[in-house]
């Protein structure tokens, strides 16, 4: 906000006071949906509403068109309803697509070109606009393209070259989606009369197991119909009005759909109205006609807008002196949380009991950890419908999912951490209707009922787990079946998860023995520490650091693991980190970076690792020498971490480090694949200056980057401030020197939800040098285990005599429970 730099400090206060009583209507011009467009962050860059089912953009054949369309001048392959967000993989949905053309060549439809592979054009690369609601295009044809979305339904616009004018316009209608997943038997109608075309097609998901069935309606509107009909393959007729198509052979579905010409080109182009459902054609139909009856772009338009206005209202600004481009990261950041998950409620086929059905839950192994947390602050309304869904879908699979997309079952990466999820909104307060006894029962079972194929679903080698408190590396399980790597880096996620269903079971009351039972089990992690490991640098030079988890097999032995294979420093490209059964044991990252997941007992780590010091020069070392990949998950919490040690102020130097050189408003801006607005929720977080450790009732202090900034809760309506005195727009001064909330001394590093619900005010006083504020042992956030080796100097902590600090947030102790003795246990 540039403009504000000239004016007295007298108005520039009052101007501060002011920003408290925005009410948000201008934080949309803060979005910018083509940030990660390109460069791999795979982002949906098109109109959508806020977790709606129907997101229209235009579909393009570049490398990375996982979500639909890339800045990367790819082609225009057609311009289709059903997208993801962010995704990694292979490019999911993007069903039902349309394609243009002012004419076919010499009138004659079969001159047209109906494949995808062969009618795909370039576009004009000036022409994009992208803004809540709302995508537009022009083709290198000259046909303009823009288009909006109501919840199931999309209106596109096509507006023909002037040139055309008396020609005859044909779109076409192609049964196709963007990773070429159909399978046999697509239909498609066509209505002679009215031009309406009706179908369906089965896909398969993109991370998943099974196949789905999508129906679509589309109607049309603008200009009279000339002709319609059908294409099959390379050929289209006028006189045949349905198709039933196959996959066909060589792997590669035929191209068929269906086509409509109009008899003129009006100036105002024509309007392609379609829905989309899960349920059948006339839902589908239904959904186009009650969210669009009028084929009315601008109130179709307005409205998305507004329902986006709504959604980016709760939190609001005082910027002075902040560059722009800052906003508008925090903002796109917030806005791309909101992308997915996808609300199909009432288009869910397989069951219907009333409550709530969300859908691309894409995965939850990254958006447990930022994105969901981020919605208990701006959407709680949507997150309890969210966890309703969740729950509800173990009432009718069994199981809760780990990722889920198009009612199929996704692919778990690691633990079950819908468990945290569920403990997090659990401990956070969220209520309305939300079956907490049954999402009990569904964590718990994660914990103690191995699937038979848990490749997607709960937790493999619950025997080893139960038995010897570890998963070994080549398990000997005959009980359930799955991809058998990672065991290390499930067990630390485990152990996680074993420490969420603790804390929702303390908190529930009532579950002594549970609490007791998977509190010892959340300290497993310390089963895999193999005490003298040491890590050399690929050039051979000692790292210097001894002691990190390993994989250990059954009979006890340790696997050997180089600590850096698949950290982004590892050179050998060949080397396979991810999902594959010739994987390691650590999930698309290294035992470095796994070495700090231990977010239920930092304290215990920090002892383990010889001390605050040796812990910060560790976690300085992972960040300095790039060992982390920041575009990855596992890395977010790593940033923060700094502030179990009591060096709070390392946490916002590194946050600074990170945001914006690795998360910059443009088109190649994110580090990595969005992943359904996971990176968007740590660049908001980040930025706000509270981090969650998600599952537990604690935000992480930062100072905010902007002055101040204000939450209002969706719930209680009441507003928090967090306000920055001697705010340095430079970012020099980052370093918290003193705190108040409410008025009163804080001195804890770390808040609880309250700050939100409540409304209440922090007020954090800035300075260029580290100070003690937060520094000492009673200062640090909860943990499970004691903090010991805390020395009185900035660094070493407090002196280690103020007493046992624990988890839950303060508001319940495990006072039955004795956990002395679990913590020192190794
Ligand atoms: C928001 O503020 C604008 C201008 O400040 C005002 O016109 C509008 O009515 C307000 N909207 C609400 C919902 O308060
Ligand atoms: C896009 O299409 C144009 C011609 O239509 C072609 O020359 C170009 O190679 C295509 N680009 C890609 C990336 O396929
Ligand atoms: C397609 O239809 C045929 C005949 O109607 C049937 O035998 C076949 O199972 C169907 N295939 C699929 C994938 O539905
Ligand atoms: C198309 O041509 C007709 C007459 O041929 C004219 O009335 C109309 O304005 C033209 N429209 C456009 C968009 O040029
Ligand atoms: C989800 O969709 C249902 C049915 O349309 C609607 O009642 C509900 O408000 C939606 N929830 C959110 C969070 O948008
Ligand atoms: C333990 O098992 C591993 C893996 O099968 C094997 O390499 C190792 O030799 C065994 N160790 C002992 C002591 O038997
Ligand atoms: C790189 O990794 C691959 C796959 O694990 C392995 O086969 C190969 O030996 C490794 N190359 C080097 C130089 O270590
Ligand atoms: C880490 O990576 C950055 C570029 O991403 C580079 O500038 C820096 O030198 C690297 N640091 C080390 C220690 O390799
Ligand atoms: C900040 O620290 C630097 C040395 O790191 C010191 O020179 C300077 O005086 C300190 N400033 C304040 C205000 O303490
Ligand atoms: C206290 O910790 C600091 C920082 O780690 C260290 O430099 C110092 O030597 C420690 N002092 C004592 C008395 O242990
Ligand atoms: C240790 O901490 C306690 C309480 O925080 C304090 O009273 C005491 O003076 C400290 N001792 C030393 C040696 O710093």
């Amino acid at each position: 906000m540039a403009g504000i730099r000239g004016v007295s400090v007298l108005f520039l206060s009052l101007a501060c006071k002011l920003v408290k009583a925005q009410n948000g209507t201008d934080n949309l011009q803060y979005v910018d949906q083509l940030i990660g467009s390109a460069n791999g962050g795979n982002v949906f860059a098109g109109a959508t509403l806020p977790y709606g089912m129907a997101k229209a953009v235009a579909d393009v054949d570049s490398g990375s068109n996982q979500g639909g369309f890339t800045t990367e001048n790819g082609n225009v392959t057609g311009f289709s309803t059903m997208h993801d967000s962010g995704t990694g993989g292979s490019p999911s949905l993007g069903n039902f697509a349309f394609f243009p053309y002012a004419a076919c060549p010499s009138d004659d439809v079969n001159q047209c070109v109906f494949p995808k592979k062969s009618r795909k054009i370039p576009y004009q690369g000036d022409s994009v606009k992208a803004s809540p609601g709302y995508f537009a295009i022009t083709l290198s044809s000259g046909v303009a393209v823009d288009m909006t979305t109501a919840q199931h339904t999309s209106l596109f616009r096509f507006k023909f070259p002037a040139a055309s004018n008396g020609t005859s316009p044909l779109l076409l209608l192609d049964l196709t989606d963007l990773s070429d997943s159909r399978q046999d038997n697509a239909t498609i109608s066509v209505d002679a009369d009215t031009g309406r075309m009706s179908g369906s097609a089965r896909f398969l998901p993109s991370f998943g197991t099974g196949n789905w069935v999508g129906y679509f309606c589309a109607d049309f509107k603008g200009a009279d119909i000339r002709d319609n009909g059908i294409f099959a393959n390379t050929r289209a007729s006028a006189s045949v009005k349905s198709l039933k198509i196959s996959r066909s052979i060589n792997n590669y579905p035929l191209p068929g759909g269906g086509f409509i010409r109009f008899k003129s080109s009006p100036a105002d182009g024509v309007l392609a109205r379609i829905a989309v459902s899960l349920i059948s054609e006339e839902q589908a139909c239904n959904s186009a006609e009650s969210e669009i009856p009028n084929f009315d772009f601008d109130t179709t338009h307005n409205a998305a807008v507004d329902a986006w206005r709504e959604k980016l209202s709760p939190i609001t600004l005082s910027a002075t002196g902040v560059d722009k481009s800052l906003i508008t990261n925090f903002y796109s950041g917030i806005y791309r949380t909101m992308v997915n998950p996808q609300n199909y409620t009432g288009e869910n086929p397989k069951w219907d009991d009333g409550e709530p059905y969300f859908d691309s839950f894409y995965c939850l192994w990254d958006s447990f950890r930022s994105q969901l947390p981020f919605l208990t602050i701006n959407d709680p309304n949507a997150l309890t419908e969210m966890l309703r869904s969740l729950i509800n879908t173990y009432e009718h699979e069994g199981w809760l999912p780990d990722c889920r997309m198009t009612l199929s079952k996704g692919y778990t990466q690691g633990g079950s951490n819908a468990d945290v999820i569920l403990a997090d909104g659990y401990i956070k307060g969220l209520k309305d209707g939300i079956d907490w006894d049954t999402g009990y029962d569904a964590v718990v079972k994660d914990a103690e009922v191995e699937p038979y194929d848990w490749c997607c679903e709960g937790r493999g080698g619950l025997d080893s787990w139960h038995n010897l408190g570890y998963i070994p590396t080549q398990d000997f399980d005959y009980k359930g079946f799955g991809t058998m790597t990672r065991s290390v880096s499930r067990s630390l996620e485990y152990a996680y998860n074993d420490f969420c269903i603790a804390a929702m079971a303390n908190d529930l009351g009532g579950r002594d023995d549970d609490v007791k039972k998977y509190t010892e089990r959340s300290s497993n992690w310390r089963n895999l520490y193999k005490k003298d490991q040491k890590s050399f640098l690929f050039n051979g030079q000692d790292t210097g650091f001894v002691g990190f988890f390993q994989g250990k097999y059954l009979n006890g032995t340790w696997h050997n693991q180089d600590p850096l294979w698949c950290s982004t420093i590892d050179p050998n490209s060949s080397r396979v980190c991810s999902l594959q059964n010739t994987g390691q044991e650590t999930f698309e990252s290294s035992l470095w970076e796994y070495g700090f997941y231990v977010p239920g007992d930092q304290a215990g780590l920090i002892s383990l690792y010889g001390g605050p010091a040796n812990f910060v020069k560790r976690l300085d070392y992972l960040h300095d020498q790039n060992i982390t990949y920041i575009g990855n998950e596992p890395s977010f919490l790593t940033v923060f971490q700094y502030h179990y040690a009591g060096r709070p102020a390392l946490s916002a130097l590194r946050s600074h480090f990170y945001i914006p050189r690795y998360f910059s408003p443009t088109h190649a801006g994110l580090p990595g694949n969005d992943d359904s607005g996971a990176m968007g929720s740590f660049v908001a977080m980040s930025m706000m200056g509270l981090f969650p450790n998600p599952g537990q009732n604690v935000y992480l202090i930062t100072p905010p980057y902007f002055e101040s900034i204000s939450i209002k809760s969706p719930v209680t309506g009441k507003t928090a401030t967090i306000r920055n005195v001697n705010f340095d727009p430079s970012y020099a001064a980052i370093y918290v020197q003193s705190a108040t909330l409410n008025g009163e001394p804080y001195t804890k590093n770390w808040i609880d939800h309250s700050f939100f619900t409540e409304g209440k005010e922090l007020v954090l006083t800035l300075g260029r040098n580290e100070s003690s504020w937060g520094t000492r042992v009673q200062d640090l956030p909860p943990s499970l285990s004691e903090y010991t080796g805390f020395n009185g100097t900035i660094g070493g902590g407090n002196n280690g005599t103020a007493g046992r600090f624990r988890r839950w947030g303060g508001v319940v102790g495990l006072k039955d429970v004795d956990v002395e003795g679990l913590a020192g246990r190794l």
